[in-house]
């Protein structure tokens, strides 16, 4: 029987991997489900709350690491941690792998499977399994909340007796999953919105939420690939400022989502900005993690500059772990049992394994039975890239016993980039 272990998150960490929903159907699904003692803490699920649907609690969480299949959590594993995974399991977490090759190495050194969540690609059939994009919608939604928090205003336009008042205005800076997310909040919540990204597609889906979208003219825009966003030219990096700059002194927050995959955040508010916007509003920068999008930013912060507060939190999905563990757990969960596969056509039951002829597997896995094998973790690491399969020759007429295909290992397929780096989440 496959058997999963869910650890404790480390601390600050306030979201979890499973919950008793997920660990419901993994059970259903013939797995062994262990959780380590107060995982749900944060969460504000039991211990109790785990046993009752099935789920192993213990207490030691060495031995349960080591005898352990499958290891499911959010955070990226540290070397400690690796050293305690049994030599050929698996691990499904983030592992930000370009940030972290030592982690890759001494995973790949212990032959453990290393499905990243960060590397998922960002198909229709993976969205089920999509973590950044889970985490950043709730992201996109708290940070309009903790603006309107941090503002001493209202959103919305009320007229009363005594007068009316005006609407709230925000801009968002990036229509991204997290920034579209900020703009649904802040409509729906009354404010005005404004919102831009260099990514041309965007102004539809920013304009079909109601925002006004703000368009960088005149000027070259550089495009990027799998849907994301590529570094723009400095041309475009002064024009953006100056249309900004007019939004800005306007704007009562700004909510900036703005990244790059494998880049530092874009600098998209600089200090002459702040300084230019009203006494009392407020910056949100999601990208803090990053670097962050405003050049004040301090990770991990509040700060006020200029009579602006700047907030640089840097893990925004857990201020809402109930939803975020939800979501998360989810994604894992899908992840799993796409991989459960038929012991044989006529049999029910199941067995984990990986397969590279599953797109998302092979997009994701960043090392499995002792070899690199994400293209671009290879190339960090000064590894060759991996042969491709031979093109499959004509058919033949069969042999008289046949031997069933063993899972193809089909050519490395682009990685989904870094986005969101909510706690590496
Ligand atoms: P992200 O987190 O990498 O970036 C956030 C946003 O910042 C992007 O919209 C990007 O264009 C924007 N940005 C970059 N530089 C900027 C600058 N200088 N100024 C203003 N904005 C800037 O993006 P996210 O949210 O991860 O989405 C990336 C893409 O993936 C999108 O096209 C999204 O629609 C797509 N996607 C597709 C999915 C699917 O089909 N399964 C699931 C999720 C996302």
């Amino acid at each position: 029987m496959t058997s999963i272990f869910v650890p404790k998150e480390p601390d600050g960490e306030l979201r979890c991997a499973a919950t008793p929903d997920t660990i419901k159907r993994l059970l259903k699904d013939g797995l062994k489900v262990v959780v380590e003692s107060g995982l749900g803490k944060g969460s504000h699920i039991s211990d109790e709350q785990f046993t009752a649907v099935g789920a192993t609690v213990a207490t030691d969480r060495v031995s349960a690491m080591g005898e352990a299949d499958i290891i499911l959590q959010i955070a990226v594993p540290t070397l400690d941690q690796v050293a305690q995974i049994r030599e050929g399991g698996s691990i499904i977490s983030f592992l930000w792998s370009f940030e972290h090759l030592d982690v890759v190495k001494a995973l790949n050194d212990r032959k453990i499977s290393a499905f990243s969540m960060d590397a998922i690609p960002r198909t229709t059939r993976a969205q089920k399994d999509d973590a950044l994009s889970s985490q950043a919608n709730l992201a996109g939604y708290k940070a309009v909340v903790a603006a309107a928090y941090h503002l001493n205003k209202i959103l919305p336009m009320m007229m009363t007796p005594a007068g009316t008042i005006k609407p709230a205005r925000f801009v968002i800076i990036g229509v991204g999953v997290a920034g579209l997310q900020a703009i649904a909040t802040a409509k729906r919540l009354g404010a005005i919105v404004e919102a831009t990204d260099p990514r041309p597609e965007t102004k539809e889906q920013a304009e079909s939420l109601g925002a006004k979208f703000l368009e960088v003219q005149g000027v070259e825009v550089k495009q990027g690939t799998g849907g994301y966003a590529a570094e723009q030219t400095e041309e475009y990096k002064k024009a953006q400022a100056a249309m900004l700059a007019e939004a800005f002194k306007n704007a009562d927050a700004i909510i900036t989502t703005a990244l790059i995959p494998y880049k530092k955040a874009p600098t998209t508010i600089t200090e002459d900005h702040v300084k230019s916007m009203r006494a009392g509003s407020v910056i949100v920068d999601l990208a803090a993690e990053r670097g962050g999008n405003c050049a004040l930013t301090e990770p991990g912060k509040i700060v006020e500059k200029h009579g602006v507060t700047i907030i640089g939190e840097t893990n925004w999905p857990r201020t809402v772990s109930v939803n975020a563990s939800d979501m998360y757990a989810k994604n894992v969960m899908n992840i799993v049992q796409d991989s459960m596969i038929k012991v044989s056509k006529e049999s029910k039951e199941k067995v984990f394994k990986w397969t590279y002829e599953d797109d998302i597997v092979n997009g994701a896995m960043i090392c499995h039975e002792g070899e690199v094998h994400h293209p671009k973790v290879r190339e960090l690491m000064g590894l060759p890239p991996l042969a491709k399969p031979e093109p499959a020759k004509p058919a033949e007429p069969a042999p008289a016993a046949a031997t069933p295909a063993a899972p193809v290992e089909a050519p490395a397929a682009s990685p989904a980039p870094a986005a969101t780096q909510e706690n590496k989440s």
